[in-house]
Formats: structure tokens, sequence, C-alpha cells
């Protein structure tokens, strides 16, 4: 396995290749736990090389805290790459992708970026579309592959490649969960016993949403959806929102035959937590 610090040895590396060799690219941030293993294992399938990243990218943390909090564990993390033959890992650190203040790019993503995340994480999509810009840049893959967990980043990316025309093809990959139905997170090492406990809540709601969407109202469903999370000692909801698969637009203003999922965010403590489900069959 290769690793790389620095934007010139990779691209020197990668220009020695075959040019006919397909690359297959997995962006993270790092803290790899199995869900990551997947994507991983998806892209070897498909590629003649996988490329793994891991960068925390600061230009897409809207809050301080959160950036120095989020999990980092780079010698598990290479030694993990290593066990399921990776080929090449890219960690740069900040100055090697940004210059000193550097702003994010600003990205017009047909409105996908003001709804849920991008409404509670003001500017997010900016930074992540900077960062996704930036790598595909530099790796120049055939296929890359993004989590469905983040499905609203899926869409986003997906734009991204529309828009600016790159020769690459997303790759959407399921959820992959704990036994409990807990969607896999790096942010899931950071929750304390109590607060692990009692995560699996998310999915069981998000579960329970799809039984009930279609015989009670949207309106109602949101409303038995607070009462799951009202006084609950670990976990706070921050939204739940039914919104369509394309446009990401809530339920309300679109029309009732679009594909439509549940998305949900919900805190404890200060530890972000999303996860979703299609409510189609
Ligand atoms: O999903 C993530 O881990 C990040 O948002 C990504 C795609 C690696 C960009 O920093």
């Amino acid at each position: 396995m290769h690793v790389f610090s620095d934007i010139k040895s990779i691209q020197e590396h990668l220009a020695k290749l075959h040019s006919d060799f397909k690359i297959g690219f997995v962006p993270t941030m790092g803290a790899l736990h199995q869900g990551h293993l997947s994507l991983i294992n998806q892209a070897q399938k498909a590629n003649d090389i996988v490329v793994v990243s891991i960068f925390v990218n600061p230009t897409q943390f809207d809050n301080l805290a959160d950036l120095d909090n989020y999990p980092r564990t780079l010698d598990t993390d290479l030694e993990l790459l290593n066990k399921v033959n990776c080929d090449i890992v890219f960690t740069p650190t900040v100055s090697e992708m940004y210059q000193p203040n550097e702003q994010k790019i600003h990205f017009d993503f047909d409105g996908i970026e003001y709804e849920m995340e991008g409404k509670y994480r003001v500017g997010h999509f900016d930074g992540v579309g900077t960062i996704v810009k930036k790598l595909f840049e530099i790796i120049k893959p055939c296929n890359a592959y993004f989590g469905e967990k983040d499905f609203q980043q899926l869409q986003i990316v997906k734009k991204l490649v529309e828009t600016l025309k790159l020769p690459i093809k997303i790759v959407p990959c399921a959820i992959y969960r704990e036994e409990d139905g807990l969607a896999m997170s790096s942010r899931n090492m950071r929750l304390n016993k109590n607060q692990r406990q009692a995560a699996p809540l998310i999915y069981k709601t998000l579960t329970s949403a799809k039984e009930k969407f279609g015989t009670i109202s949207v309106d109602k469903l949101k409303q038995w959806v607070d009462t799951q999370f009202a006084n609950h000692p670990f976990l706070t909801l921050e939204y739940f929102e039914i919104a369509s698969e394309q446009s990401l637009k809530p339920y309300e203003v679109c029309q009732e035959n679009e594909p439509f999922r549940a998305f949900i965010a919900v805190y404890a403590d200060d530890i972000r937590l999303i996860d979703n489900i299609s409510l189609g069959n």
C-alpha cells in the first residue's frame, strides 16, 4: 500500500499507471469503520486500483468545536486499509489542500444545498463541493463511492459532477448498520454508553415512520416523531423531514408520485447523528 501526503507525489505515482487503469476513489474523513470498508470493497470489485483519501476538511464544518472533536485515528485507519489491500492512501494536511485564507467556492446546486443539512449547517455543502472538486482533480477517478447515509451529500456530488462535466461515475453505496440498526458513522465512536444504548431509536423511528407513511398525514407523522424524542434524556431531535429523493424539497411542496425519503438529524449532547430511509418498497 502506498501512502502519500502531498499532491505532487500522488499525481506522479498515478501518472505512471497504465492509461487504461480504472481508478476507484473512496473519499473519507478517516476514523474508518465497517461502512467505509464496504465502500472500499465495492470499489475493489469494479476498478483496477482503489485510492482512499483521509482528510478532515475544515471548510465543511460550520462549528469549530465539531471540527476539533472530530475523531482522528490515522494509525489505525492505515492498518485497516493495509489489511483490506487498499492500493493507495492520500492523507494531505490542511496546508496541502488549501492556500492560506483560501475561501470555499460558492456553488449553485439547484437549491438542494439549502434543504435540511444545508439549512442546519450553513455553508456545509460549499465546503463539501470545494474539497470533493479538489480531490477529483487530483485523483481523476473513473468511479467514486459515496455512502447513502449522507444522502443529500450524494445528490450534491452528483450535481457537482454534472455541472462541472467531470467524467466520473458516482456510485451510491447502501447504508451500513450496526446489528441494532444504528447507521455506522465515525461520530459513533464519540458516544458514551448511555448515548450508544439510546441511539438505535433513530433508525427505529425511521422504520416506524416508513410503516406509518401513507396511513396518516405527514403533519401527524412529524408530530409522532417529535413525541419519540420529547424529553428524551440522551437524544434531541434536530429535524425530521420527508423529502423528494431528487430535489430534496419537503413532501408538502412535491408531487405525490415522486420517490420520497425520510431524513433525520439527532443530537446526543454535541454529537450529531444523521440517518435516512427510502419510503419506497
Ligand atoms: O462524507 C465524508 O466523509 C466527507 O463529507 C467527504 C465526502 C470525504 C468530503 O470531505
